[in-house]
């Protein structure tokens, strides 16, 4: 990825900040997913009064994506923080990682953490998945 597709993906992880359901933790994230064919698919996290049916940033975007047919992801920025507020890197769940193990080629697929467009970091599925289960797996 060059370095405008990255801040274009930062730029609209940061705005889907406005769409966060959290009146519990107060923990805004927003996630930007970019698939094979260029289209990027937004998120936000959506809690709920009886807790567990929360659905993170990350699994909304995956969630949209698949719904309408598409599999085929490169990439995903995920922004958050206290009340929105970009001060440390919002990585990705353990369920999160688990639903991208099962659309995302560990080895290419990047996760950009970001606190803004001029500081992030990028990694692949695999670094933050090491001896994940797969589909591969099943076989
Ligand atoms: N959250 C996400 O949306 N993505 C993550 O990967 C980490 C956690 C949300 C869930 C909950 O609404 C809030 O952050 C606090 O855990």
């Amino acid at each position: 990825m060059n370095k405008e597709e990255i801040v274009k993906l930062i730029k609209t992880a940061t705005e889907q900040l406005s769409y966060s359901y959290v009146p519990y933790s107060g923990f805004k994230v927003g996630a930007a997913l970019l698939s094979g064919n260029g289209t990027v698919y937004t998120g936000c996290n959506i809690e709920n009064a009886a807790y567990t049916p929360t659905n993170c940033a990350e699994r909304t975007a995956f969630f949209k994506a698949v719904s309408e047919g598409v599999r085929d992801f490169r990439a995903i920025c995920i922004v958050g923080g206290p009340d929105g507020k970009l001060t440390s890197y919002t990585p990705p769940c353990g369920v999160c990682r688990q639903v991208m193990m099962e659309f995302c080629n560990p080895e290419e697929f990047e996760i950009i953490l970001a606190t803004g467009a001029g500081d992030y970091k990028i990694y692949r599925l695999r670094e933050l998945m090491p001896e994940g289960f797969g589909p591969g797996n099943l076989k």
